[in-house]
Order: C-alpha cells, then sequence, then structure tokens
C-alpha cells in the first residue's frame, strides 16, 4: 500500500525523524484554518496524490498569509497531475531551505537485500539526475541482518560528498528513516527533498512510504491507512468479497480458477484480441481459487458484469481438487441469483476442462443459460470471447 505524503510525514514523526508541521484540508476555507492554526509567517500548500511530480504539475505552492493559503488550495484542489484528481492539500510549515537531498530505503527482491540510495543533489530533478549522472547517486545494497549501521550511514554520507559537520546531522537521521522502514514493514522509505535549512538542521520535507501488505496482519493499526475513496469502486467491492480481483482497461472479462491459468487466460485473449480491428484486451484478472462454488462464482460474476467496460466474459476453468460439474452448478445457480437480482447477463464464453469436464458441459448445455456458449480449448475460447467483445 502506498501512503500519502501526510500519512508518511505521520510515521516520520512517530519513529523521531525531523518532519515540519502538517495539517490535511480537504477546502480552501480549511486550508486556511490550518493555515492560521500553523501560525508560521510561510506556508506550503501541497497537493497529496500517490504520484510523483507534484511540484512540477503545479502541485506545490508557497502562501504568506492564511488567505492567500485557501487561494493556492482552491488552485490545487481539482488538479489531475498524471490522472490523478487532488481531493486533498497538506498545508505544511515553510521551511527555509538551504539545500536539498535525496535518500531512500527500498527492497531489493533479486538480492534479498536492501538498497539505500543517497544524493547530495535531491529536489524535483532527482529522476534525471539519476538517468544522466547516476554516479551523483550513491548506492549501497545492504543485508537486513546488519541493518543501518552507523559504518554505512556514514561511509555513504562521505562518497556522497558531505562534509563532517553535515555527517554527523545526517548519520541519525538515515537511522531514523531506517527504523520507519523496519517498524512500519515498509518496502520503501522515500525522502526528496531531506533539506538543510538555513539554520543548519535536517529534515525530511517530502515522504513516500510503501507498506508491505503481506505484513499488515502485524500492524492492525495500518488498517486506517487504506484510502477507500482512491481504490477504485469494483476492486473495493471484489475485496469485500473476498475475491482475487484486480481491475484492467479491457473489455473481455476474465474468470479463472488458479493465479497461474488466469495469467496465461490473460496472455492468451490478449493475443487473440490482436488481429481484430478494436484489439480487445482482458478487463480484469479474477482467480477464483480452488473453490469455485455458487456463491464465489456469483459474486465473480457480480463484480464483473458491474464493469461497465466488460463486453464479453470468458470464464476458463480447469478442473482439478474442484470437478467442473461443481464449478458448471456454480454458473447455473449464479445465473439464477443473478437473474433475481436483476443483472442483466453479457456473452460468456466457458471453457471446462480436467476432472468431470465431461459432465460439467451436459449440466451447462442441459440448463440452457442466455448468452453462454461453451468452446472445448483455451485458445478457440479466448478468440470467441474476443470476438464477443469486439
Ligand atoms: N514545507 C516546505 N517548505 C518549503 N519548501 C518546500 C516545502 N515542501 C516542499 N517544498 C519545495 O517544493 C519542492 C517540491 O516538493 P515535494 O518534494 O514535496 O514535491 P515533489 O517533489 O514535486 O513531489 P514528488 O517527490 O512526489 O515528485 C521541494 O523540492 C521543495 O523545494
Ligand atoms: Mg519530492
Amino acid at each position: 500500500m502506498d501512503l500519502y505524503e501526510y500519512q508518511a510525514r505521520d510515521l516520520f514523526e512517530k519513529h523521531g525523524v525531523p518532519t515540519l508541521r502538517g495539517i490535511v484540508a480537504t477546502s480552501a476555507v480549511q486550508a486556511e484554518e490550518a493555515a492560521a492554526k500553523l501560525g508560521t509567517p510561510i506556508v506550503v500548500v501541497k497537493a497529496q496524490v500517490k504520484t510523483g511530480g507534484r511540484g512540477k504539475a503545479g502541485g506545490v505552492k508557497l502562501a504568506k498569509s492564511p488567505a492567500e493559503a485557501a487561494e493556492k488550495a482552491e488552485e490545487i484542489l481539482g488538479l489531475k497531475i498524471k490522472d490523478h484528481t487532488v481531493r486533498k492539500v497538506m498545508v505544511a510549515e515553510g521551511a527555509d531551505i538551504a539545500e536539498e537531498y535525496y535518500f531512500s530505503i527500498l527492497l531489493d527482491r533479486t538480492k534479498r537485500r536492501y538498497l539505500a540510495m543517497l544524493s547530495k543533489e535531491g529536489g524535483v530533478e532527482i529522476e534525471k539526475l539519476a538517468a544522466e549522472r547516476p554516479e551523483a547517486l550513491i548506492r549501497r545494497s545492504f543485508s537486513p541482518l546488519d541493518g543501518m549501521t552507523d559504518t554505512l550511514a556514514r561511509d555513504m554520507a562521505y562518497e556522497a560528498g558531505f562534509v563532517e559537520e553535515d555527517v554527523a546531522k545526517l548519520v541519525p537521521v538515515f537511522k531514523q528513516l531506517y527504523k520507519v522502514y523496519t517498524a512500519e514493514d515498509a518496502t520503501l522509505v522515500e525522502v526528496n527533498p531531506l533539506v538543510k535549512t538555513a539554520q543548519g538542521d535536517i529534515i525530511a520535507l517530502d515522504g513516500k512510504v510503501t507498506l508491505d501488505g503481506n505484513a499488515e496482519f502485524r500492524h492492525s493499526e495500518h488498517a486506517a491507512l487504506h484510502d477507500h475513496g482512491a481504490t477504485d469502486p469494483l476492486e473495493l467491492k471484489a475485496q469485500q468479497m473476498g475475491l482475487n480481483y484486480v481491475k484492467l482497461d479491457g473489455s473481455v472479462g476474465i474468470i479463472g480458477n488458479g493465479a497461474g491459468l488466469v495469467m496465461s487466460t490473460l496472455d492468451v485473449v490478449a493475443y487473440a484480441g490482436e488481429d481484430l480491428p478494436n484489439q480487445p484486451k482482458p478487463a480484469n484478472f479474477l482467480d477464483i481459487g480452488g473453490g469455485a462454488n455458487a456463491e464465489v462464482m456469483t459474486n465473480g460474476l457480480e463484480v464483473i458484469l458491474g464493469d461497465p467496460q466488460v463486453k464479453s466474459v470468458f470464464v476458463n476453468v480447469f478442473g482439478g481438487i474442484t470437478a467442473c460439474d461443481e464449478v458448471a452448478k456454480g454458473i447455473v445457480q449464479a445465473y439464477k441469483i443473478l437473474a433475481s437480482d436483476g443483472i442483466e447477463p453479457k456473452p460468456l464464453v466457458v471453457r471446462l476442462d480436467g476432472n468431470n469436464a465431461e459432465l460439467g458441459r451436459s449440466i451447462l448445455d442441459d440448463a440452457h443459460l442466455p448468452k453462454l456458449e461453451q468452446v472445448s480449448t483455451m485458445d478457440a475460447a479466448a478468440r470467441k470471447a474476443a470476438e464477443l467483445a469486439e
């Protein structure tokens, strides 16, 4: 889960990382009140969206009075930054910046280690710096067993070109950020910019944190960080039904059992659609897992049919522990439930194979379900589903 800057700021504060005060606002009036409450001569109004490049897109603005903060909030709220609409801003204390640095810690899955990065030249041009002068970005791979030691922190700072006085101030901040990373089970902690103020203090002015969803069971407090407003409504519904669903951009709804089969179904459908004029693509990933019973099938179909982009649905099941006749019964019952809920079916292509496939097919044949047809191979079924979407 990616966090908003204000949520990252709160976690930083919790673990002793120096930050500035910030208050979230969802309207110009609230922004004005927030600025008055902060009471600093300069405040910064910052778009809260889960994407980078906010500053360059006009999503970070200085204000010299609460009234001006209201004006800036008015300009920023509703702005679109890389497809993310700004619904909240953070009004933060203004910093007197002398220098901007970059620091991050992330998970290096391939090496099974952590990676820390540091640059003396942070700020909004960091991507450009990393591409054009990679040597200015210090990278250090380290073991989770060792962690961010004093030695590592000092080495990095020296290598990046900091003088002793700054190194001494930076080392504890790197260690506090590492504390955020481990204590919160993050996979990314990034600070850009980490600044030195005119007074010589080190402060994290921006924060990006990604939390590891697999560790959520250890952090009941993280549940409150979920932002349901930003989640796709279909994904949210699927989540509440306990389905493994990911919304995609295409028009062919996909249901399968087992993540591997569903992944290959996505490929096959995309491939089948390539030759067609509108090139229909998969509309979603949905794995109904082993227990493909009527309830799961109904929920799955309900979510997929609720997607207005979906023009056809491909149910691809390989019967293993769950036999195909069970799946077929599930589909028949799902149709009944959906009909009683007033949900219109869309063209549905079913391919059943594996355990009890024959029996499953005859159950579907006998049920004479509207708009449903069976195709015996995966390739032909994918082709059919793509054509129907076309
Ligand atoms: N509290 C603040 N006081 C003064 N200046 C600030 C403050 N916050 C941000 N800035 C200035 O605005 C610039 C951009 O801010 P920030 O890093 O938060 O957004 P961004 O870099 O555009 O976002 P992203 O890191 O997502 O690309 C900073 O580099 C800094 O110069
Ligand atoms: Mg930034």
